[in-house]
């Protein structure tokens, strides 16, 4: 595995790919790696002749008071997680290689970003928005990879790269959970024992949803709230938000009658977990 510090390096790198016939696939992470990540590693290897993977904690996605300044990091765990997973280039570029001096300009995806996390973030999709489109214009991959954990950020890459004509095809990999429900983010790292037990009712809210819409109930504000009794018996765990959404515009549903999706976020102490489930009416 090689590492690839600047935007022009990484761009000659696929482009030497692209001339010997082979395609480039990308994982774009933030880095303090899970299994989760290294899922869409297996995907993007799956589809494409070489693997690229980026870490970059991006400061344009954290708004005021948000986790920037305490992002867990480790360098050397990731690089031997993604060196046994096969990757080809570990691409990092620093901050200022990513917005030097001067820099100002956004993209933005109107209306998949707006409800669940833009209500509570609402800077927050502009920054992966513009971060993500530096790094396809950086690595040229033909596959990007995203989780469906961030449903609504695989939505607005989507998106994104169909509006701005990118050629890339976008692909979502499913959620990547640990023994006890609890879906794997880098951000676990944060709860204490006590609180990790209580963010177990996420998941668990979830399924029972999932279950009951399965024995037919439809109805999205009864679903909406059983999953809200469930949350509020665990004191740890305050909801944000709890909506059941189309599964492609993202927007609220009254019933469950094609693809709808459950997604929740909530503050665990001070540690914000989002979660989601796609629920079908048979
Ligand atoms: P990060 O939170 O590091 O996540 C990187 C990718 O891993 C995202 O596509 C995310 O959806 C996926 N992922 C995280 N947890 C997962 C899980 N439990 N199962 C499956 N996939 C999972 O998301 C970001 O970074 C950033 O916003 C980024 C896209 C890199 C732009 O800065």
């Amino acid at each position: 595995m090689i590492t690839i510090d600047q935007p022009s390096a990484m761009q000659a790198w696929s482009d030497a790919e692209h001339r010997r016939g082979r395609s480039v696939g990308l994982v774009p992470t933030m880095g303090f790696l899970h299994d989760g990540h290294l899922s869409l590693v297996e995907i993007a290897r799956g589809r494409c002749d070489a693997c690229v993977v980026s870490i970059f904690v991006n400061p344009l996605q954290f708004g005021a008071g948000e986790d920037l300044d305490r992002y867990p990091r480790d360098e050397a765990g990731d690089r031997a997680k993604l060196e046994a997973a096969g990757v080809d280039v570990l691409y990092m570029p620093a901050a200022d290689a990513m917005y030097p001096d001067g820099f100002q300009t956004a993209v933005t995806v109107a209306e998949v970003t707006r409800g669940l996390c833009g209500d509570g973030r609402p800077t927050h999709f502009q920054g992966v928005t513009t971060v993500v489109a530096k790094l396809f214009n950086a690595v040229r991959p033909e596959v990007a990879v995203f989780g469906e954990k961030d449903y609504q950020q695989l939505a607005t890459v989507r998106r994104m790269a169909r509006d701005l004509d990118f050629g890339i095809d976008v692909v979502g990999g499913p959620i990547v959970r640990d023994a006890d429900g609890l879906a794997m983010s880098s951000r676990n790292a944060y709860l204490s024992a006590d609180e990790r037990s209580a963010a177990r009712v996420l998941s668990r809210s979830l399924a029972q949803a999932r279950t009951v819409c399965a024995d037919g109930e439809r109805d999205a504000a009864t679903l909406l709230s059983r999953v809200r009794a469930m949350v509020s018996a665990e004191p740890l765990v305050r909801l944000e938000y709890a909506s059941v959404v189309d599964a492609s515009t993202l927007r609220p549903v009254e019933r469950v009658q094609s693809d709808a999706l459950l997604a929740l976020a909530a503050q665990v102490g001070k540690t914000r977990l989002i979660d989601n489930t796609l629920l079908t009416a048979a």
